[in-house]
């Protein structure tokens, strides 16, 4: 079903602590994950995977995007991961409390610490976020769970992910869309805006330039890495020791990836190919 190379020799049963953590996105979204991981926890080995040859997720059914996230759950066991963290919306959204059970490591979702971080933030709260996010009302709901007297609008942002992939971050076709995308958020004038999709912050100067400056800006990438800190604290699983280079997987071009990478995290990555063959959705 997948490629059964390891990345990572197998911590000893002795030395969990030692073991790597997962992460996942369907393509350079999660990146703004592995970013906060190495300011936050830089002393932890990561095995990073984006499933590029199937996205984007954000258009996806349920029944899709269930069985994406339990190909790469199931690859990451055999990686012999300690924790993962779903560094994807999409997936956080559709899939984390379905498949949470299933596994015996912790994983970890975008929406609650992103949600948490936004009702210390405001009241009147913006999410942008793909079509399958905002449709799931993911946010909504766990932000009125917490705040009741919020109020929230999800904008659904079809266009993003395929222009940031493309890398056309700067291309003023962007800008365009993202002010149409905006519009509505600002005519509610919200006060607080989430990124409720980790290939979003990649877009952090384009969406500053076009906000004004009262609206905070809400990165869940930034929270569920103080989340994923204050667990392996909890379990007793921090790394102590130098980590290893951070491993790096994708199912479609590793070489587009690596250029990607260059961009995003200032380093051209080593990037593996994995094929979950037996997927019949392509
Ligand atoms: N970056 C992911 C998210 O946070 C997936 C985007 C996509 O592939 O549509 O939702």
């Amino acid at each position: 079903m997948y490629s059964t190379a390891n990345f990572i020799t197998p911590s000893s049963p002795q030395e969990p602590q030692r073991a790597p953590i997962g992460v996942f996105d369907s393509g350079v979204g999660g990146l703004t994950v592995l970013q906060q991981i190495y300011k936050q926890l830089p002393q932890e080995s990561i095995i990073y995977f984006g499933d590029t040859a199937r996205l984007p997720y954000g258009i996806r059914s349920q029944a899709e995007i269930l069985q994406f996230v339990r190909d790469i759950l199931n690859w990451m066991q055999q990686q012999q991961v300690k924790m993962v963290i779903m560094a994807c919306n999409t997936s956080s959204a559709l899939a984390l409390e379905i498949v949470r059970s299933e596994y015996n490591f912790p994983i970890l979702g975008v929406i609650l610490p992103g949600a948490k971080a936004a009702t210390q933030q405001g009241k009147r709260i913006g999410v942008i976020a793909t079509p399958a996010t905002a449709k799931s009302n993911a946010y909504r709901q766990a932000i009125i769970e917490i705040k009741p007297d919020a109020q929230v609008w999800q904008v659904s942002c079809p266009e993003f992910v395929p222009l940031i992939e493309q890398n056309r971050i700067h291309d003023p076709y962007t800008t365009e869309v993202a002010k149409a995308y905006l519009e509505p958020l600002l005519q509610q004038e919200i006060d607080t805006l989430v990124y409720g999709c980790t290939h979003y912050p990649h877009l952090a100067p384009i969406l500053r330039s076009l906000l004004p400056s009262y609206i905070k800006l809400v990165d869940p990438a930034v929270h569920v890495v103080i989340a994923c800190s204050q667990e392996l604290d909890l379990l007793g699983i921090k790394n102590t020791h130098p980590p290893l280079p951070t491993h790096f997987a994708v199912s479609g071009c590793p070489e587009q990836f690596a250029q990607s990478g260059l961009q995003f995290l200032g380093y051209t990555p080593m990037v593996k190919q994995i094929s979950f063959l037996e997927s019949p959705i392509a």
